[in-house]
Order: C-alpha cells, then sequence, then structure tokens
C-alpha cells in the first residue's frame, strides 16, 4: 500500500497486489494493470507501453512486417529532410520571417514548433529531396512533391509559412503551409498521405497531452496558429483538427485522456456553426463538452495579440454548458416574437437533466414571453411546455450527467445510479476532507435520506461513527461503513460526476433538496396515518355499542394497529 500517483494523496490509498498484478487506489478509483500504469504515468499510448516494458524487460519486439518498417523509416527521413530544408529556409527568407514578427511568432516560439517556410520557387524542394538521394515518386506519395507531365517533379508548398505537423508519438506526418500574404488558398495541407490521415490526427496533440491528461480537460480550437496562441499564452491543453471538422476519431483520442473538452472556436458564424457540430461529436461519443465564447470577430490568435495571455485564460476559463451556447446561438438566429424562437428554446430546454440549469434560463427568458406580461405565468407555461416535450415524462440521459469516469481511461462500474443525485454530493462530501465534519451531520440520518441504498449507506455512517465524524483518508475508515456492498458503494462516489463538485453551496443546496424530499414523504406518511387513526377509532366505537367488554377487546384491537 502506498501514495496513490494519481492524485494528490497524503495518506497511503493505493493497494498493489502482486499476486493479480493489479494496483487500485481506495481514493480516486485509478486501476489496472502494468500496462495501464505506464501509460497512465508516462502519458503514452499502448504500444509505446508495450515497447517501453519490452525493452525493460529485455524482450525484442518483432516488426510484424519488416518492408513496412522499412518503408516507413524511409518516408519518415524523407519527412524530416523537407522540415530541414524548410527551417532552413525561414532563416534565409527575411520577408518570411518578419510575417512571422508581425504575426507575434518570435524566434522562441518558431523553434518550438519547428516553423519552417517553403520558398516560392518551383522545384526548390524537389531538387533538394534529389539531391540528398531520396527517391522523388516516394516524396509525392508524402504529399511532399508533385509529378509534372515531362516526368519531373515540382514542389507541392511554395511561399508559404510551414506548419510541421506530429501525430501522437511525435513523428512527422504532414505539414500544413500558410501563404505569406493574402490570396487564394491561404492554406494548404498534406493530403492522407501513408503516414497521415487528417481525421486521427491533432495539431499539438503530441505536446498538449501530458498537460491534458494532468488536467482532465483539453481545448479544441481551429487552426495552427490558434494552437500557438492558446500555448503562448499558457493553455498548453490546445489542440486543433487540421482544416477539417472534428471527427470521431479526434473525439476518442481526446476522450482517452480528458474527461473534458473545452471548445474554442472563431466567432464567426462559420466558428459557431462548426463548434454547434462539435459539440454533437462529443455528445455522441459521451465526452463531456463545453463552449468558450469569444468576442465577436475574434479567435484566440487575435485575442492575444490584441489582449494578451490573460485575455485568452480568462476566454477559456468563462465557458458555457451545451445548453446555453445552443440557447445563445439560437436567440443570435431567432427572435422572441417569432413562434420558431419558443419551439427551438422548449426542444433544447426539454433535453437537459440538469434542473437547476433548466430553471436558470426559464427565468431568464419568461419575460421575453410575448402574449403573456407577467413572467411568473410565463415561467409556470415554458415549464409546463418543456415538460410536456419531455419524451415520455423522462429526462434523456446525457446533458450534464456524464458516465462516471476517471481520468479519462479506467472506467469503473459503479452502482451509484440507486442514490439520488444530492445523496451522491452528500455522501462524497463525507469522503472529503474538507466538508467531513459538515457532511457526516446529515449522511448519518437515514430519514433524509430518499433511497433505500441511501437509507443503507446513512444507517451504516450511523452505526460506525456515532459520536463524529470520520477521521482521515476514507482508505483508513472505508472499511468500517457497514457491508463490503456499502464500502464499494461509498468508494465508488468519487467517480460518480452528478452535482459536480463539491462546495459549500453544491451541499447545502444537496441538504436542503433532501429535506424537502423528507418533508413530501413525512406529509403523506402523516396522512397515511391519520387514515388509520379514523379507521382505528370507527372499529372502537363500533365494538363500545356492541359489546359490554369492549375494554379488553380495545386493547386488542390497539397492539394489532402498534
Ligand atoms: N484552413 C484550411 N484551409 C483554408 C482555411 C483554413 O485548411 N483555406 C484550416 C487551417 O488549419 C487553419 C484553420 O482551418 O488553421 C482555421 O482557419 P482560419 O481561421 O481561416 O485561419 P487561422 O488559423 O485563423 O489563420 P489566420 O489567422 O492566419 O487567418
Ligand atoms: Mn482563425
Amino acid at each position: 500500500m502506498g501514495l496513490c500517483p494519481f492524485h494528490a494523496d497524503k495518506n497511503p490509498s493505493m493497494t498493489v497486489n502482486s499476486e493479480t498484478g493489479r494496483y487500485k487506489c481506495w481514493s480516486c478509483g485509478a486501476g489496472g494493470d502494468v500496462f495501464t500504469w505506464v501509460m497512465e504515468r508516462r502519458h503514452v499510448d499502448f504500444p509505446e507501453a508495450l515497447e517501453i516494458l519490452a525493452r525493460e524487460a529485455g524482450i525484442t519486439l518483432t516488426k510484424r512486417n519488416p518492408e513496412e518498417a522499412a518503408r516507413r523509416k524511409s518516408n519518415a527521413d524523407a519527412m524530416e529532410e523537407a522540415l530541414k530544408f524548410f527551417r532552413e529556409q525561414l532563416t534565409r527568407s527575411t520577408a518570411a520571417r518578419d510575417y512571422c514578427e508581425r504575426r507575434g511568432l518570435d524566434h522562441e516560439t518558431r523553434e518550438m514548433w519547428e516553423l519552417g517556410y517553403a520558398p516560392d520557387v518551383s522545384e526548390a524542394l524537389a531538387t533538394h529531396l534529389k539531391k540528398a538521394g531520396f527517391n522523388l515518386a516516394e516524396c509525392r506519395d508524402l504529399f511532399l512533391v508533385e509529378a509534372d507531365s515531362s516526368g519531373g517533379y515540382y514542389d507541392k508548398f511554395r511561399g508559404r509559412l510551414m506548419f510541421p505537423i506530429r501525430d501522437e508519438r511525435g513523428t512527422l506526418v504532414a505539414f500544413g503551409g500558410r501563404l505569406l500574404g493574402q490570396g487564394n488558398a491561404k492554406y494548404i495541407n498534406s493530403g492522407d498521405t501513408p503516414l497521415f490521415r487528417k481525421s486521427k490526427v491533432l495539431y499539438g496533440f503530441n505536446r498538449a497531452r501530458a498537460k491534458i491528461a494532468e488536467l482532465g480537460v483539453s481545448v479544441l480550437v481551429e487552426g495552427y496558429l490558434d494552437v500557438i496562441a492558446c500555448f503562448r499564452a499558457g493553455v498548453t491543453n490546445a489542440v486543433a483538427s487540421l482544416g477539417t471538422s472534428l471527427t470521431e476519431d479526434h473525439a476518442q483520442m481526446l476522450k482517452k485522456w480528458s474527461t473534458q473538452a473545452i471548445i474554442l472556436y472563431d466567432s464567426d458564424a462559420a466558428g459557431q456553426k462548426a463548434a454547434l457540430r462539435a459539440l454533437e461529436i462529443f455528445e455522441a461519443q459521451s465526452l463531456r463538452a463545453r463552449v468558450a465564447v469569444l468576442a465577436e470577430g475574434e479567435d484566440p490568435d487575435s485575442l492575444l495579440g490584441k489582449r494578451g495571455p490573460a485575455a485568452v485564460q480568462e476566454a477559456v476559463a468563462r465557458n458555457v454548458s451545451p445548453l446555453e451556447f445552443r440557447l445563445l446561438s439560437m436567440e443570435k438566429r431567432l427572435k422572441p416574437a417569432e413562434p420558431e424562437f419558443w419551439a427551438e428554446a422548449v426542444t433544447l430546454l426539454s433535453a437537459t437533466s440538469d434542473d437547476l440549469e433548466l430553471e436558470r434560463h426559464l427565468i431568464r427568458l419568461a419575460p421575453q414571453y410575448p402574449d403573456l406580461k407577467d413572467p411568473a405565468a410565463a415561467q409556470k407555461a415554458l415549464r409546463r411546455m418543456v415538460e410536456r416535450a419531455r419524451p415520455s415524462g423522462k429526462v434523456p440521459a446525457g446533458g450534464n450527467v456524464m458516465p462516471p469516469r476517471f481520468g479519462g481511461r479506467t472506467e469503473t462500474k459503479t452502482h451509484a445510479t440507486s442514490l439520488h443525485a444530492a445523496e451522491v454530493v452528500l455522501f462524497r462530501a463525507l469522503l472529503e476532507k474538507e466538508f467531513r465534519r459538515q457532511a457526516w451531520v446529515f449522511a448519518r440520518n437515514p430519514d433524509l435520506m430518499s433511497t433505500p441504498a441511501g437509507e443503507r449507506l446513512a444507517r451504516a455512517v450511523g452505526a460506525s461513527f456515532p459520536v463524529g465524524e470520520p477521521i482521515g483518508e476514507p482508505t483508513l475508515w472505508l472499511s468500517r461503513v457497514g457491508t463490503a456492498e456499502d464500502q464499494d458503494l461509498l468508494a465508488s462516489l468519487t467517480l460518480d460526476l452528478r452535482g459536480g463538485e463539491v462546495t459549500v453551496e453544491v451541499l447545502t443546496d444537496s441538504v436542503a433538496k433532501l429535506r424537502n424530499l423528507a418533508a413530501t414523504r413525512q406529509r403523506t406518511r402523516k396522512q397515511e396515518v391519520a387514515k388509520t387513526e379514523d379507521e382505528k377509532q370507527a372499529i372502537l366505537l363500533a365494538m363500545r355499542r356492541q359489546n359490554p367488554d369492549w375494554k379488553e377487546k380495545a386493547k386488542d384491537v390497539e397492539d394489532r394497529f402498534d
């Protein structure tokens, strides 16, 4: 047992079992085998972990296909040679360097991103590669040169600032080239090649990956310069798709390393439309997404240039939920006087499972409802429409409730769904030092709970800690609470994101919610008791009338009622 490296562990929470070869953290839920360990600790993918461990174990992995490996090697060499050439050209071109300086791409940034320049000459790279001994037909497959009708080759990129594109593992697989000035085809990007599928590569991912894993959050921007701007602003978990819209593969890549993606696209109409599309892809892959909304006409790059790093960081931090973003973009398109405005609003609102957010928007939108002057009445009417629009009165999955996940990788099954969301918050607070005392006061009260599972947990907590809250990390006391099943349920709560991060407000809110539910239950129960009481009286009365020794019999009946 030792300190868990996957969260800020103060007391040992992680067990490693040499028999099963597995580790498990009781506090944060991380778990797996030696391969997941290396993948998570070093932020590498499975093949890379395999290589690292093979090296450590003294095993040589045989490549499945030596020819394929040789071809890859020669492709990689050609690409690196082209990059060397482009970088050399940048140091030689005053025009290109001036352009960089104008766009805030200083020497350090150029070095970091390995920026280059493709001279405006038709056969510069082709000649260079040929001299260096590369087969130009192969270079053509790599989208570096093109064949002309006379059997020669000319450069694909001319007069362009060059952005090398490396894949997840740092292999150079493609280039993007931007014209130094205005003109047609602002960007040219490598097409798909033997090394490169643009639907599977994200610009900047190899550099951002460690930070993405650390924060559990990725930032998705539109272009090369936006990624670079984000990095310069200290937002080093930014990546971009490459002149294409986001694909399922991209979303899967991000999901592997983060639990949340923040979309930070240009604020123009095209960018906002792309953001709506990206949201859908993230939701389809069940990766939690948020949207950062920029001021009109801005993108991260222009924002950095005009208002500095803090403005970019702020823009990322001021992200909104998918629902809010969809409403905002609908509100830009339609006016409250149009019926479509309300039809779309109701459809959007009916899809959320977050009551608090729903209320917030109902309150915000109600005063704009055209026919009803009284906002309270408008709110009520809207709420009714929203409820009716919900499929069979049920709240669809999705919205802000996401399947519980840890660190974007290890999926652990929980039974936490048997708890009410407010109970989840309360018991989760019990696991957190900061809120433990406050939470304990409520978490040991079975009457406050609104599910059988919650009641059972509360009884277990009350029985184990009757006089004071548990002390120390959960690992130290979890094993004392109830049955193994109870312990499992409690431990799994760290993975249940319902209710969001625990704060004093969230905790207070949840307790209030549970109290309300309890009060409602109590009222119903009182009515039932009253009804029983009436019946009891009626029976007693009847017996008294019928029977002289009714008192004895009444006692009997009374006992039975108790
Ligand atoms: N893009 C492209 N082809 C184009 C225009 C754009 O492939 N003709 C891709 C590029 O990857 C580019 C991204 O879409 O980085 C975003 O496009 P845009 O916002 O137009 O370019 P910026 O990156 O903002 O570049 P700049 O600031 O120089 O205009
Ligand atoms: Mn842009």
